[in-house]
């Protein structure tokens, strides 16, 4: 008899999956000077609403394909679309991931350093200097790296239920805490309010075409999608579960900490007579020494609280990290039938190599150009800017042109029981057939030409 495919024990546990893939590095070092830097409430009004009326479709789409094959993002389209083209949909979602979660653990392998260090001799005030010094060194961040990938390999291994579930399950809700403690503590510093003004002054003359387009691509990036991993979670979903209210949820809890983390870093930042920037240079330069700073006041504080703030982002690029490789493992145990521990092996080796030619890339490497980028930069760019759009609009118009109306209908109210999801499946429908694909198509072809 056939093994019986896994699943997540509940509705709640394959959200808190989806929300923890979401929830990353993302929501750290990105949202928070986006916000700041375009129109703060403005800004993120606009964002509120690419979320729901552009990425929610996309999401949903991916979540209808996934739950109703039960099958990876390979064997989804073998199922629903056997023997055409769109197998090639299914094989580019499994590579996508992959080339993400090899430079992605890169930067998971940085932030194991860092919370090492600051739980170890803690920072001192060059610690910008030392960043740069750190990632052009060969081994230490190879190491870390290393680490970082095994601890990922390690969790998806053990099982979709005792591993990827059980994993999310503690982090999800440690992740919010975490935030929210440090948050409360960068709200009572003194100079703190210029933050909190800088995150919520609204200025809707900032709202420009290209800063729409940004906060369309940030929630595409945020919210992981058009690269397979939100099929694969769905994959994992029982029959029963409400489509609709699990992708709400998962983009209010990505939305909800993107928020936090904002109100956590930029009252600090502001506190420290800090100009903010985004990117590494937030959380490996800007941060650090920040808390050198507090240290000389407060030693013991500032420890308390960077050892905190390094364990939430080292967390948050787990539950990232995970869902990526859990994308190849899937497709490796159901259509290769593998075991899951050979297949979390493979794609570790795989992921390491690329991993580590990445990390290499800031040393040794950094010669070494494909089309004027690091091979870092590359990896980076050909995945955000081209392959999460390009999958984002072949899942949509697979959803809203290929699959039968039917189905999809079928699908979104659960053979019509769901009658809330009744009632708003023309609205959906409406956005995956014609806006989602438009409004993608527009940003793929800005990013191409620009
Ligand atoms: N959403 C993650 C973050 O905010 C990163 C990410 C981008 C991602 N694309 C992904 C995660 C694909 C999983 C799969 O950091």
């Amino acid at each position: 008899m056939a093994k019986v495919r896994e699943s997540f024990g509940s509705s709640m546990a394959a959200v808190m999956a989806m929300a923890g893939s979401a929830i990353g590095l993302g929501n750290i070092w990105r949202f928070p000077y986006m916000v700041g830097q375009n129109g703060g409430a403005a800004f993120i009004i606009v964002y509120l609403l690419s979320a729901f009326f552009l990425s929610l479709p996309i999401l949903l789409s991916e979540t209808i394909i996934g739950r109703r094959t039960h099958a990876g993002t390979f064997g989804a389209m073998e199922r629903l679309a056997p023997g055409t083209k769109w197998k090639w949909l299914g094989f580019l979602t499994i590579i996508s991931p992959l080339i993400i979660l090899s430079y992605y653990s890169v930067v998971g392998g940085w932030s194991i350093e860092y919370l090492i260090k600051a739980a170890g001799s803690g920072f001192g005030e060059d610690v910008p200097s030392l960043f740069g010094e750190f990632i052009v060194k060969p081994w230490a961040p190879l190491i870390c790296h290393t680490l970082f990938l095994l601890l990922t390999a390690g969790v998806v291994s053990a099982g979709v239920k005792s591993g990827i579930e059980r994993f999310n399950r503690i982090s999800l809700p440690l992740l919010f805490v975490l935030i929210i403690v440090i948050m409360v503590y960068a709200l009572t510093l003194p100079g703190s309010g210029e933050g909190v003004r800088y995150l919520l002054k609204p200025d809707f003359s900032k709202i420009t075409p290209s800063v729409v387009a940004s906060a369309m691509g940030q929630s595409f990036f945020s919210l992981s999608l058009g690269v397979g991993t939100i099929l694969t979670y769905s994959s994992y979903m029982k029959k029963s579960a409400n489509i609709f209210t699990s992708g709400v949820g998962t983009a209010f809890f990505d939305l909800l900490f993107a928020l936090l983390a904002g109100f956590a870093i930029m009252p600090a930042v502001f506190a420290a007579g800090i100009e903010p920037g985004a990117g590494p240079g937030l959380i490996f330069e800007t941060l650090p020494y920040i808390f050198a700073k507090m240290g000389a006041v407060a030693p013991w504080l500032s420890r308390g609280v960077s050892v905190l703030f390094f364990l939430t982002i080292v967390i948050a690029a787990l539950t990232s990290s995970i869902s990526m490789c859990e994308v190849g493992v899937a497709y490796l145990v159901d259509e290769k039938k593998m075991s899951r521990a050979k297949s979390s092996a493979l794609i570790f080796g795989g992921c390491w190599l690329l991993g580590a030619l990445c990390s290499l890339s800031f040393g040794p490497l950094s010669g070494v150009h494909l089309l004027g980028r690091t091979i870092f930069d590359f990896c980076d760019a050909l995945t955000s800017n081209y392959l999460m759009t390009f999958g984002s609009l072949l899942f949509v118009l697979f959803v809203g042109w290929k699959m039968p109306r039917a189905a999809v209908w079928d699908e979104f109210t659960n053979g019509g029981t769901l009658s809330g999801n009744r009632r708003i499946f023309g609205v959906v429908w409406f956005l995956i057939r014609y806006v989602a694909p438009l409004v993608i198509l527009t940003i793929f072809l800005t990013n191409l030409l620009a």
